[in-house]
């Protein structure tokens, strides 16, 4: 994995930039814009070289449908303000376009043929096989963006040789991609507590090392009072802490209490502790608790089969050996 620092940049070079942009929107504008600042060492590394920078990624789940409401003009006031108008070209959400999901070869020859390097800064995207996550950087020169290396190196670290107890809280709406970690994180974790939709959905037998709630709020949208009692006890005993995905429908305030008291057992705790995941680190952010972890990663997904698997597909298409 080559890191962005040795391309040789100069001003007639054309970078596609791979970014995360999905961000929670409310009312057409960015409720929280932590991974869009993510993004920025990156971009202003590659401004000081070049004006030919192509924002491209997606935002919400359009499902190859245009959704005026996923469009990424509503970042372009970001872009503007950080970047400057007319330094960079933001694309439309690739997801408007089926071929995307799809890894559609064609489509990601028309995305190539766009640029003369791409650059992967979308680490909470790269465990999926999309066009421009796995198809451009077979086709052009790829580089690792300054944030893909912080997540990887960090993550990778954290969780080589973790201070135990490890205490690992697995929750969110996106149950598909984190069913099949939670295998890998039942043997690597002293405990790891369920909440969200997963808590409802999950249909194997239960090991001892796994914890699922005891109650629920009216609704099933948030865990009840004897849940968090328990969960709270446990996160105490923790000398490493691993958190993704909001305990019940944080963004309305009847059910936000769960993942809220989840959220400050954790920062109560010493122990070494990280979160990740959109809605996570937007809940984090609604209760004023993100700088109180040791590393917030972009990534859900994407951070918990990392921590499993020891690499993604994004990585591996810019030849990631772990
Ligand atoms: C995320 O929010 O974790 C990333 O944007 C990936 O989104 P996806 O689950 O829609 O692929």
């Amino acid at each position: 994995m080559n890191p962005i620092d040795s391309a040789n940049i100069t001003a007639q070079t054309r970078v596609f930039v791979c970014c995360d942009l999905d961000v929670p929107i409310r009312n057409g504008r960015i409720d929280e814009t932590y991974r869009l600042e993510a993004v920025l060492p990156t971009l202003l590394y590659l401004k000081q070289f070049t004006k030919n920078i192509i924002i491209a990624g997606h935002l919400g789940k359009p499902k190859g449908q245009v959704v005026p409401e996923l469009s990424t003009q509503i970042l372009k006031p970001f872009f503007d303000e950080h970047l400057g108008s007319g330094n960079y070209e933001l694309m439309e959400n690739l997801r408007f376009d089926p071929r995307e999901e799809t890894n559609d070869p064609e489509y990601a020859r028309e995305l190539a043929s766009k640029a003369d390097i791409y650059v992967n800064e979308i680490f909470s995207t790269s465990h999926r096989k999309h066009a421009s996550i796995i198809g451009i950087p077979r086709l052009i020169p790829s580089f690792a963006g300054k944030r893909l290396i912080l997540e990887v190196e960090t993550l990778k670290k954290a969780v080589e040789n973790p201070k135990k107890p490890l205490v690992a809280i697995i929750g969110g709406a996106k149950v598909e991609s984190k069913l099949p970690v939670i295998n890998k994180f039942l043997r690597i974790s002293d405990a790891v507590l369920i909440g969200g939709k997963l808590g409802m959905e999950w249909k194997q037998s239960i090991p001892d090392n796994m914890f699922m709630p005891k109650d629920y709020l009216e609704d099933n949208k948030d865990i009840g009072p004897e849940t968090v009692k328990g969960f709270a006890a446990i996160i105490q005993t923790a000398k490493t802490i691993i958190w993704a995905g909001p305990m019940g429908a944080y963004e309305e305030e009847k059910y936000a209490g769960g993942t809220r008291s989840i959220a400050e057992a954790i920062v109560s705790s010493p122990a070494f502790k990280i979160a990740g995941g959109g809605d996570t680190l937007a809940a984090l952010n609604k209760f004023g608790y993100l700088e109180r972890f040791d590393f917030v990663s972009t990534g859900g997904g994407a951070m918990l089969e990392f921590i499993a698997k020891g690499t993604l597909p994004g990585l591996e298409a810019l030849d990631y050996h772990g």
